[in-house]
């Protein structure tokens, strides 16, 4: 594939190719020596973020570099869209200064797919509104590999904002092509009606969510995404849905806790939890940066 715009378009099979690339980028990143690879050299890659992000955005910026490639960063609240330039226009404007490849991160839903019929670049899509971020459901179960030996026969629940959340789409399509078992967990308010047709389970009760999976996924209430009509209180959300150390030590078993990021400490997950040993959190995010290498490095073969 050119672009690597959705989890959906990936085969079990490339899910294996990035993981294996993965490794060996583990290694290089491992290194006392020499933390880069050459791979990139000849590539000039253009991160364009229309969203503010922290880890996505540092991760693609330092994988590119030990990758060797050069690097231009935008950021639209700094730039000409202020002025009204439109996406397919600024993109062809980064890409009349020769650049060879496109990392954005976008509000819209579909902004990846939209722009890749429309410009002549590799897009790799670093989260489009609620509906994919691929590279973070990558890292999510390659973590899980690393801490369980393989993903297949996993059970893993979300738990939190699924409606708004880009996370749980990807983790679910990515889980489910490795052969883990899904489950959602949430507020009736913020789990979408269309679930049930994704071949998830679905759990309203906390405590059985947790009873039932090997890993806990919780994620953040998008607070930038609610219409406040249909949201619980945050003291509502926490009271029913909050992991604190308590409910985890209560379970017969230990999971794991693991999250995207960013934490909202205190709401869906309290500060003992978030930094116990039971929580792979920067984990994932060292994670994220070999697995934004082995992406980048096996579009780059896929180059025309
Ligand atoms: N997990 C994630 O996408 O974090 P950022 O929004 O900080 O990139």
């Amino acid at each position: 594939t050119k672009h690597l715009l959705g989890i959906k378009d990936l085969r079990e099979s490339d899910i294996g190719l990035i993981f294996n690339a993965a490794d060996r980028f583990k290694d290089v990143l491992n290194s006392p020596v020499i933390k880069k690879v050459p791979s990139l050299r000849d590539i000039t890659i253009a991160n364009i973020f229309f969203e503010n992000s922290t880890r996505t955005r540092l991760s693609f910026e330092l994988a590119q570099k030990r990758l060797s490639a050069d690097v231009v960063n935008f950021a639209a609240s700094s730039s000409s869209v202020s002025k009204g330039e439109t996406l397919i226009d600024t993109v062809n404007n980064i890409l009349a200064m020769k650049v060879d490849m496109v990392v954005m991160r976008h509000p819209y839903p579909g902004a990846g797919i939209f722009l890749s019929r429309h410009i002549n670049a590799q897009i790799v899509n670093a989260g489009d509104g609620a509906h994919e971020h691929p590279t973070q459901a990558l890292l999510d179960a390659y973590s899980i590999r690393e801490r369980y030996g393989d993903v297949a026969g996993k059970k893993v629940a979300i738990i939190g904002d699924i409606l708004h959340s880009r996370v749980a789409l990807s983790n679910i399509l990515c889980l489910h092509k490795l052969g883990a078992e899904v489950m959602v967990c949430g507020p009736p308010t913020l789990i979408p009606k269309y679930i049930h047709t994704l071949g998830v389970k679905t759990e309203y009760d906390l405590r059985k969510a947790l009873n039932w999976c090997d890993v806990a996924n919780m994620l953040r209430i998008q607070l930038e995404r609610q219409d406040i009509k249909y949201f619980p209180t945050l003291r509502e959300y926490t009271m029913l849905y909050g992991l604190n150390k308590k409910i985890l030590d209560s379970l017969d078993k230990e999971i794991t806790i693991m999250h995207p990021g960013p934490v909202n400490r205190g709401v869906e997950i309290t500060s003992d939890v978030a930094d116990s040993k039971q929580s792979v959190i920067l984990d994932q995010v060292e994670n994220g940066v070999a697995i934004r290498m082995a992406v980048l490095y096996l579009l780059a073969s896929q180059r025309d």
